[in-house]
């Protein structure tokens, strides 16, 4: 293992304007948990750091929707999330936020004192401005055509439907979220952090002395450099944030992007007086786990903010991973497009490890991944109950049946057992390497290569059918599977730490010690287990349908949402109108045209007389249904011959934004040839 003296582990701190979802813990939460339990099980030091980013246009925008202060906002959302995450067995020694007194306190020196070094650049140019609200327009405050794609929806900071990086400016067509108005440009004052100063020391640092991190986060570094970095403003003209501390300003704020990592360093301040040695000592490792869209803050801005600072360590690893999708659709907060944590936490009452292992097993670690509720329900039903369930239930069970519940003595260690035995000390490097390495699924499949070693252990020794004959044999059995059950306490736990609880207790073990795993003696003969219940349940499909149906609604809401009706055609004269021929009539007869997919042959009573009309609406009536309904015709709509058969006129229907069809008739029964006008 790296010789490292502690551990500061840092997770992205969400905006408190959302709940928590799967793409959030499966990119950020769930690697982070992992690799800080397992650090703490080595017995390191280690503190795991986290809290509610709290500033930002988006927060400010919701808050002016719903009319209430962003306070209100982010207190809802810091709370709701705070305890989800605790829920989840998230353990972080702190989930601070970045509205608090000491982030701003924190966030005002560190500004300060790049300030008083003269490391950023003043500069005063153009910006949007709302002349209606009277206010400046920063990043997601405007919106316009992204010049790249088209996409009309584009925001002043990013188009996120290419993905490029804007400046408001580059929009075509900016318009304001406040007042929809188109702005105009006015002058404004700004700081700026050269990043174009600090590129030779970043190129180094990442390019050369980096070659370590993940390709995707390597290669995304390398492309901004290769774009050439640019200095980036570090204040807003906003009335929520971090205020800019110099004398004299008023109006302005720190950048979110600027205040938010600097939220790391105050968090944890607030958790230990001794905070100094985790931000300041060379010997204490840094990582920031991330989710793929905070590449650049985390590896260029914020490392040039510590080293322009210049007391600071730079982190050492940036494991961001990229996104999930959610049933093949990326998720998304606007669009409600997201499996939530909170409602995950209530629908899914003490099946929290069942997530938590999902989520890991399918994590997005090298390329964009999908979550989907039968991949889950799978998982769980193939994988947790039959795998390691079953090992765990048939050691227990036996034990008991057998042994009342005492661990037995070994008698003989046959060459089979060693072999087994041995192979958990095997098992525990692959995992230490994968896990030291970033790979949470690769390390989650090698622990549970734990629990298939013990099934293919009872499955090869058949301690069931061995009892009848040879008691001592079985004895040495069941040791060796209830200490590999004690093993899987201690291996499982930074993956599954309600489930490797429930099995401590199932075993009476308490032992909670890395350096154990591959002990054959973690139990000792005529130790006493307790009674078990099942380690895992089955998934019915009831509960899989109902997560699927409640997508589907989403999906339908989505669309009805996202819908444009067409425009309203141009006008007409009254005379125009009046020359339409529209009467009530009744279907007498329908048939549908052989042949074709739409088409229905009508005869309609027309009170005039009896005609033929035929009409594409195959796909949602059948004729025999329709026969005796009481329609609206247009009568002299010129002759028309579709399919070799001469229609005379047309029914009126109306159709919704999926393409349902209706028909539009009088509400009440009145006679054939009635005129509609
Ligand atoms: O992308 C996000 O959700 C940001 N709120 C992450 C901030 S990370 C850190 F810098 F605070
Ligand atoms: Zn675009």
């Amino acid at each position: 293992m790296e010789n490292i003296k502690r551990y500061l582990i840092t997770s992205a701190l969400p905006y408190a304007n959302g709940p928590i979802h799967i793409g959030h813990l499966a990119g950020v939460y769930i690697p982070s948990d992992i690799y800080t339990r397992y650090f703490r099980l080595r017995g390191k030091d280690v503190i795991s750091i986290c809290g509610s980013d709290e500033h930002g246009v988006p927060i400010t925008l919701k808050a002016r929707q719903e009319g209430v202060h962003p306070q209100d906002i982010v207190d809802k959302f810091h709370f709701l999330n705070k305890d989800s995450f605790e829920k989840l067995g998230i353990a972080f020694d702190i989930y601070s936020r970045t509205s608090s007194e000491i982030h701003y306190e924190t966030a005002s020196e560190f500004f300060k004192t790049l300030y008083d070094k003269g490391e950023f650049i003043e500069k005063t140019s153009e910006q949007y401005y709302d002349k209606e609200a009277g206010q400046f327009l920063a990043d997601r405050y405007i919106t316009g055509t992204c010049p790249h794609c088209g996409n009309e929806n584009a925001y002043g900071d990013q188009c996120e439907n290419c993905g490029t990086s804007l400046s408001p400016t580059e929009l075509i067509n900016p318009k304001s979220k406040i007042s929809g108005s188109k702005p105009v440009l006015k002058n404004t004052k700004h700081w700026y952090l050269p990043l174009d100063r600090y590129a030779p020391f970043l190129k180094k640092w990442i390019l050369e002395d980096h070659k370590d991190w993940k390709i995707n986060v390597y290669g995304q570094c390398k492309s901004w450099f290769d774009h050439g970095l640019q200095p980036r403003a570090v204040s807003r003209d906003l009335d929520w944030g971090v205020p800019v501390p110099i004398d004299g300003i008023k109006g302005k704020v720190l950048y979110v992007w600027f205040d938010a990592p600097i939220g790391y360093i105050s968090a944890t301040k607030e958790l230990t007086k001794d905070w100094e040695k985790y931000w300041k000592d060379p010997e204490t490792k840094l990582v920031h786990f991330i989710g793929k869209d905070n590449i650049v803050f985390h590896c260029i801005m914020f490392p040039a903010m510590l080293k322009a600072e210049g007391t600071y360590i730079l982190p050492d690893n940036v494991p961001a991973n990229e996104f999930l999708n959610l049933e093949g659709d990326k998720i998304s907060t606007s669009r409600n497009w997201a499996v939530w944590l909170h409602e995950y936490l209530e629908d899914f009452q003490g099946k929290e490890d069942v997530l938590r292992y999902v989520l890991c097993a399918n994590a997005p670690e090298t390329k964009d991944n999908d979550f989907t509720w039968k991949d889950f329900q799978t998982r769980n039903n193939n994988e947790l109950v039959a795998i390691l369930g079953n090992f765990v239930n048939r050691t227990l069970v036996l034990t008991q049946k057998y042994f009342g519940g005492k661990v037995p003595r070994i008698t003989e260690l046959a060459p089979y057992d060693k072999k087994t035995l041995e192979e958990i000390s095997r098992i525990k490097s692959k995992v230490e390497y994968s896990l030291e390495n970033y790979r949470f699924r690769e390390a989650l499949k090698e622990a549970m290569d734990i629990a298939r070693l013990g099934n293919k252990y009872l499955a090869d020794t058949e301690p069931w059918k061995v009892i009848k004959s040879n008691e001592n044999r079985v004895k040495t059995i069941m040791n060796i599977s209830l200490q590999i059950t004690a093993n899987l306490t201690i291996l499982l736990e930074p993956f599954l730490p309600f489930t490797s609880e429930k099995l401590r207790n199932f075993i009476n073990f308490t032992a909670r010690d890395w350096e154990f795993i591959g002990r054959n003696d973690l139990l000792t003969v005529g130790h006493q287990i307790n009674k078990s219940s099942l380690l895992f349940e089955k998934i019915e499909d009831e509960a899989i349908e109902k997560q699927i149906n409640k997508l589907q609604e989403t999906k339908k809401e989505n669309k009805e949402m996202e819908y444009v009706f067409p425009p309203q055609k141009e006008n007409i004269s009254f005379d125009e109108f009046t020359r339409l021929d529209i009467r009530s009539g009744i279907i007498v007869e329908a048939e549908k045209v052989p042949k074709t997919q739409k088409l229905i042959k009508l005869k309609i009573d027309t009170g005039l007389d009896q005609r033929t009309v035929v009409s594409g609406i195959a796909e949602f009536f059948e004729a025999k249904n329709i026969i005796g309904k009481q329609v609206s015709v247009v009568l002299n709509l010129a002759p028309r011959t579709i399919k070799g058969i001469e229609s005379n006129g047309m029914i009126l229907m109306a159709e919704d934004p999926e393409g349902k069809l209706v028909f539009v008739s009088p509400v009440e029964k009145i006679r054939n040839g009635s005129e509609i006008k």
